[in-house]
């Protein structure tokens, strides 16, 4: 395991448990190419020789060869990864080797959320190339992990040129990899239905997933997977990207003349253009790759696993979160203390752990209107102030919790009356408003400075103990007056900046505060906010049926302990769907798990269910949180069932979610068949009162017992004898 240099052959081969990646100088000029990438090979020299070049055709070399890091201008017409402008016009770069260096552990990113390492388990290989003519040096920095099967990738672009340099393109990640008739596996969505899967062909030309909206986005996800065909959750080869960032992005694959696959990762460079001075870095996010040769189901565990160790910070890393009850299903805006204490008081008798005040504690922020960016506490709604209305819920047992959306300003606000230059548009032009608000120009440091110290102000004044950081609406006509015309192209990176900064400072702040991110439901859920907090919420769209796709998506890259999940009521809000407060809760449970509902109006008998519930979250949660998870069978691919299981770590527990999303006549359900259970043990499962063996749990299958009538939820818990 680890990073190797072939002298000799000026090779250099990463390896992590199961796979291999290498990477090799060629003679001179000396272009650094890619060589292969996927199960681990032995010793560490080239499977295959170098390329060469001959100079009188150069240009089939840069039309096929696969480059680490491929550039514009220099005949390489496939996707590649950086575009510059030097000060004569010109866009041709061509890096170079000039150095290396490999050492153990992991740098952070300057700015910028990244997964860390110990020196124990990671080393890295940091490749410095260069073009002497232009003088611009790019450093690819490349690590691999000792206990998970993951690459990761980044680029540091120096100018060291005595002039200006401006960037208009820097991706992070490429790889080449020779056709074998690849599919591509990406997540797509909407507003209230985010990250479903979709599958389809690679052919040839350029295809892939972005978003230009100045987040990741609803729609489509930075991340893709190229798979075999065939490919299932325990078979088939897969390589993956994910991006960790939280702004425009673009992930592309092409399928060229050459029949090799090309995929490239990084920002995308829609409206793009940094301004590079003498001596200064511009530092791209980091792609994470994942090779598996055991199906989608390898690459999630390994996701997963870096999530969880490697990327997430903070005291509930690791930890139970509590459950809590958010009031914005439950009253919307219409709320004040003593309605809140009503659901605190219900809540905490039921054994619900943390009140959350949702959107409308502030200003004059009686509807969605107005109000973003005044962030002082409305004391005709929360009346005797926040500090009595904390005290009251701590007084009944339960934490405290509250929403902000930082990021925005509403020109119904006094913040913006006061200072209308702070927000995001352009001089003269009416901005296009969404939800009647605008973004806040957090580019300028005294604009974020002034709505962090307001935030920071309201969670000084009182014990809260977890905040829900929302974002509502994509970012559109772009200006800043803080940048010349010549660095308006940095606007929305340096938005992506500042919002890292705001949400590092808050956290090392208040680093007691569980911090929960969220974008209109899941519209920037993404590696780079996991940074900040532990979970993200999912979607606005809580129904059970729904949440099966969401949560199939999300869980295909994100640990569960990610996925915000609650219980609402019914009809759903958002599609109107009525389906069993039981199976609610059990879909719930593959998430951080909550209500948002007014449990003082619910039934009687929804009530009644609502301490069984929470008894089961407490029972399981640690499975849920840290244990491997396996797609069993999937209601979007099978239009009947859907089914998924966590197995703890040393494979003595697990537990089996079986939900019969349409019922079937005339015949019973066939025995499931599980997933990555010890064939050696017994395994007691405790709602059949059965011992049954691993090898028949998954070669036979769990006799589930398929209920009678539709969206019908089971649990099966497994524990070895
Ligand atoms: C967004 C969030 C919701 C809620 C509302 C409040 O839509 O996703 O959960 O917080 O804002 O306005």
């Amino acid at each position: 395991m680890g990073i190797t240099y072939n002298e000799k052959e000026k090779v250099f081969k990463l390896d992590t448990a199961k796979t291999s990646y290498i990477l090799g100088v060629t003679d001179e000029p000396g272009h650094v190419v890619h060589i292969y990438y996927g199960k681990k090979l032995r010793g560490g020299s080239s499977p295959t020789p170098m390329p060469g070049i001959d100079k009188k055709n150069k240009h089939w070399f840069f039309d096929g060869a696969w480059l680490e890091y491929p550039t514009a201008g220099v005949g390489d017409f496939r996707e590649h990864c950086i575009e510059v402008k030097t000060e004569d016009g010109c866009n041709t770069f061509e890096p170079l080797y000039l150095s290396h260096k490999i050492y153990k552990g992991k740098p952070e990113l300057e700015g910028l959320p990244a997964t860390f390492a110990e020196e124990n388990n990671c080393m890295t290989l940091e490749l410095v190339m260069k073009d002497k003519l232009i003088g611009l040096e790019v450093t690819m920095i490349y690590s691999a992990f000792e206990d998970v099967d993951v690459i990761t990738r980044s680029v540091r672009v120096r100018n060291t040129s005595g002039k200006v340099i401006r960037l208009t393109k820097v991706l992070s990640a490429c790889l080449d990899l020779n056709n074998e008739d690849f599919e591509a596996v990406t997540l797509h969505g909407s507003w209230g239905r985010e990250r479903h899967i979709q599958r389809r062909k690679v052919g040839h030309g350029r295809q892939g997933v972005s978003s230009e909206r100045g987040v990741s986005g609803h729609q489509d996800h930075p991340f893709a997977a190229l798979v075999t065909p065939g490919t299932n959750q325990t078979l088939g080869e897969v390589f993956a990207m994910n991006l960790v960032y939280s702004g425009n992005y673009e992930i592309r694959y092409e399928l060229t003349q050459h029949d090799s696959i090309r995929m490239v990762a990084g920002i995308s460079p829609y409206n793009f253009e940094w301004k590079l001075r003498h001596g200064e870095i511009f530092t791209a996010p980091e792609v994470v790759m994942v090779y598996s040769c055991e199906g989608l189901g390898g690459m999630t565990r390994n996701f997963h696993d870096l999530y969880r160790n490697h990327l997430i910070r903070g005291k509930y890393r690791n930890k139970k979160r509590p459950i809590l009850i958010n009031n914005w299903e439950a009253t919307y805006f219409d709320f004040d203390t003593d309605k809140l204490l009503s659901i605190a008081k219900q809540a905490s008798e039921l054994g619900i752990e943390m009140l959350v005040v949702d959107d409308g504690w502030f200003g004059n922020r009686f509807d969605d209107n107005r109000a973003l960016g005044d962030w002082v506490v409305n004391e005709d709604k929360i009346k005797g102030g926040l500090n009595y209305l904390v005290s009251e819920v701590n007084k009944l047992g339960m934490k405290f919790g509250m929403w902000f959306e930082p990021e925005m300003i509403c020109p119904e606000s006094d913040i913006y009356r006061a200072h209308p230059d702070w927000a995001i548009e352009i001089p003269g032009r009416d901005p296009v408003r969404c939800r009647n608000q605008y973004v806040a120009d957090i580019t300028r440091k005294e604009v974020r400075d002034y709505i962090y110290d307001s935030i920071a102000k309201v969670l000084r004044s009182a014990n809260v103990e977890y905040v829900k950081w929302d974002m509502n609406r994509p970012l559109s006509d772009l200006y800043t007056a803080g940048l010349p015309a010549d660095r308006q192209g940095e606007i929305y990176h340096r938005f992506v900046l500042a919002m890292y900064e705001m949400q590092g400072r808050l956290i090392s702040e208040f680093p007691d505060i569980l911090l929960e991110n969220c974008s209109s439901g899941g519209g920037r859920y993404d590696p780079g906010m996991l940074y900040f907090s532990p979970q993200i919420w999912c979607s606005d769209n809580a129904d059970a049926i729904e949440r099966l796709y969401i949560h199939e998506g999300t869980a295909l890259i994100y640990p569960l302990s990610t996925m915000g999940a609650h219980v609402t009521d019914c009809p759903n809000h958002s599609n109107g769907r009525t389906t069993p407060f039981d199976t609610r809760g059990k879909i719930a449970l593959a998430g951080t798990f909550g209500y948002e509902l007014d449990v003082t109006k619910i039934s009687e008998e929804e009530r009644d269910q609502i301490p069984g519930q929470v008894k089961m979250y407490h029972r399981y949660n640690d499975l849920v949180r840290e244990g491997d998870y396996y797609r069993i069978a999937s209601f979007r691919e099978n239009n009947w069932y859907d089914c998924y299981m966590v197995v703890s770590k040393d494979k003595k527990e697990a537990l089996v979610t079986y939900v019969q999303v349409l019922s079937v006549a005339a015949h019973g359900m066939p025995a499931v068949k599980l997933q990555g259970l010890d064939e050696s043990i017994t395994y007691h499962v405790d709602e059949l009162d059965r011992d049954i063996n691993g090898d028949v749990l998954m070669n036979v299958g769990l006799p589930v017992n398929g209920e009678f009538g539709d969206f019908k939820a089971s649990l099966y818990h497994l524990v070895s004898q």
